[in-house]
């Protein structure tokens, strides 16, 4: 049966012509993300009907070989079983070049690949460069592509070339602009397409719908009315195979600097002027960014907790501690949880605490958003005995149960004067009868059209690090600061509790 609610998503505009080069294609996030959201976008008819996917990396292999590998990644991560007949049409489309970026053969041999797709009579095809490498070879990399001459001028040349490139962007502030120098050797501002897959889930982006399409809620949507804001990010797993990675990185980096700090901007910044131009949201984006209070040393140790899994249970599993986890070094103080008291110094938010917590190895898989509105006068409830009144909880759950839902108090039937909270639920899978798609499936289709709403202006990843960097100095640099440990499973350290404790608050149940 058709599905109403998908009415009007076919008449989606097709990107032009376009040939999206992945370098690192036979790392992982190629395998798990990129192949399966472009097999999706292409069966779902939203790739143009000339497009072209190079995989790039230094092992040596054929067209069909590699063909072969994605066809079981696509198999293995796809959301939707694969239809024999639109993967022969994928395939078909779908070819790999060896390349290293520390010599120009691979790539003079891309650019011969690249330019037979476009010649006489033939559509012009669009270059999009998908940087899914270690950061260390974004430099390189990007400057081959334009030494061999595969990047355009970004207007007045023949084509739009574009470049992707994946987090971390840096790991503090000074390698965050020295990076960004860097891509600039090559690339300019608006052909460079910074990726937090975050911004392309659908519960992030109806943040904005939720705002500013309803007219109950941004009336509402300050300090006037709102108490406190929780952020919950939680995962089951631990490090799995990514200990290299991880250890050097630490929860702070992966997950706040960038993904929660995106969200954060979108719930807290002002009316952007419209939402078809990717720099009115982008400009109020770095705004609120700035506004966020920095940290004094001291706000280190009074606002922020560092905490690491010990070993525990999660499901009914035994897990290992993170210091037993394979290529950890046992006197490791790398975060994997970490909870936060933030605050905005604005018109608009001035005294609101925003507490974030992020953890891996907790009890199970989920993001929440949760909004406390202030409590009502209780007065004139004295004497009926409702005890007391419960605050209104709008919460906007992320990710796996993606929806809406309010907390409100109600009178429970019968005689007596009682007061109980009930919720009001929107869940996607109820009202729109069909799965979210991956977040990797819109974010390629808005770089293959030049839509840049989605992805992270410089000067963004610029302010969340000025905003995070005191506090990973003072970790790393005062040996004294605690390392609090968490059994795997649980919700994180007691004193990610004592930090709401001192206002009065405490963490949502989840
Ligand atoms: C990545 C992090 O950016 O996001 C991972 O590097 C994390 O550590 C992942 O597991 C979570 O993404 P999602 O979409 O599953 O919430």
């Amino acid at each position: 049966m058709d599905n109403p609610f998908a009415e009007g998503e076919n008449r989606v505009i097709r990107p032009p012509a376009t040939a999206l080069v992945i370098f690192g294609a036979t790392g992982d996030l190629t395998h798990r993300k990129l192949m399966p959201a472009l097999y999706n976008l292409l069966q779902d008819e939203y790739l143009p009907s000339n497009f072209a996917v190079f995989g790039a990396a230094r092992s040596e292999l054929t067209d069909e070989q590699f063909r072969a590998s994605m066809y079981e990644s696509v198999k293995k991560h796809s959301r939707r079983t694969i239809d024999e007949k639109i993967w022969e049409r994928f395939s078909r489309n779908l070819f790999y070049q060896p390349v290293d970026a520390t010599s120009d053969a691979g790539f003079r041999r891309l650019k011969e690949r690249l330019d037979a797709l476009s010649g006489e009579g033939k559509e012009n095809y669009n270059y999009l460069y998908y940087l899914a490498v270690a950061p260390s070879v974004f430099g390189p990399t990007s400057a081959r592509l334009k030494d061999v001459g595969l990047v355009e001028p970004p207007r007045g040349g023949v084509r739009n070339t574009r470049l992707i490139v994946e987090k971390p962007f840096g790991h503090d502030l000074p390698s965050a602009i020295e990076l960004n120098n860097v891509l600039m050797g090559s690339f300019s501002e608006d052909q460079i397409f910074r990726i937090d897959h975050y911004l392309g889930k659908e519960t992030v982006q109806n943040i904005l719908v939720f705002r500013f399409a309803n007219g109950i809620f941004e009336n509402v949507w300050n300090r006037n009315y709102i108490d406190h804001i929780q952020l919950s990010w939680a995962e089951d797993i631990g490090v799995g195979s990514r200990a290299g990675y991880f250890d050097k990185s630490g929860l702070l980096r992966d997950i706040v600097q960038n993904h929660l700090l995106q969200v954060l901007a979108l719930l807290c910044i002002e009316p952007p002027n419209s939402l078809s131009d990717a720099n009115s949201i982008r400009n109020e984006k770095v705004k609120v960014l700035s506004s966020f209070r920095r940290f004094s040393p001291d706000d280190v140790a009074r606002y922020t907790v560092r905490g690491q899994y010990s070993a525990g249970t999660i499901d009914g599993a035994a897990v290992k501690g993170y210091l037993e986890e394979k290529d950890i070094l046992p006197s490791s103080k790398t975060e994997t949880f970490t909870a936060l008291k933030l605050e905005i110094d604005n018109w608009r938010w001035a005294g609101v605490p925003i507490y974030v917590r992020a953890g891996k190895r907790l009890p199970k898989r989920i993001t929440e958003i949760s909004i406390y509105f202030k409590k009502p006068p209780e007065s004139m409830f004295r004497g009926r005995q409702v005890g007391e009144l419960e605050q209104n909880v709008l919460a906007i759950q992320v990710q796996p149960n993606e929806g809406i839902s309010l907390k409100i108090s109600s009178k429970p039937p019968g005689p007596r004067m009682r007061v109980r909270p009930v919720v009001m639920d929107f869940t996607y899978g109820d009202s729109f009868g069909v799965a979210s798609a991956d977040a990797y499936e819109r974010l390629l289709l808005d770089a293959m059209k030049g839509d840049a709403t989605l992805f992270i202006r410089n000067d963004e990843i610029e302010q969340a690090w000025d905003l995070l960097d005191p506090v990973l100095n003072r970790w790393q640099e005062d040996a004294s600061f605690p390392v609090e440990t968490y059994e795997a499973g649980t919700w994180g350290p007691p004193a990610a509790a004592g930090l709401l404790r001192a206002n009065g608050h405490r963490w949502r149940r989840l």
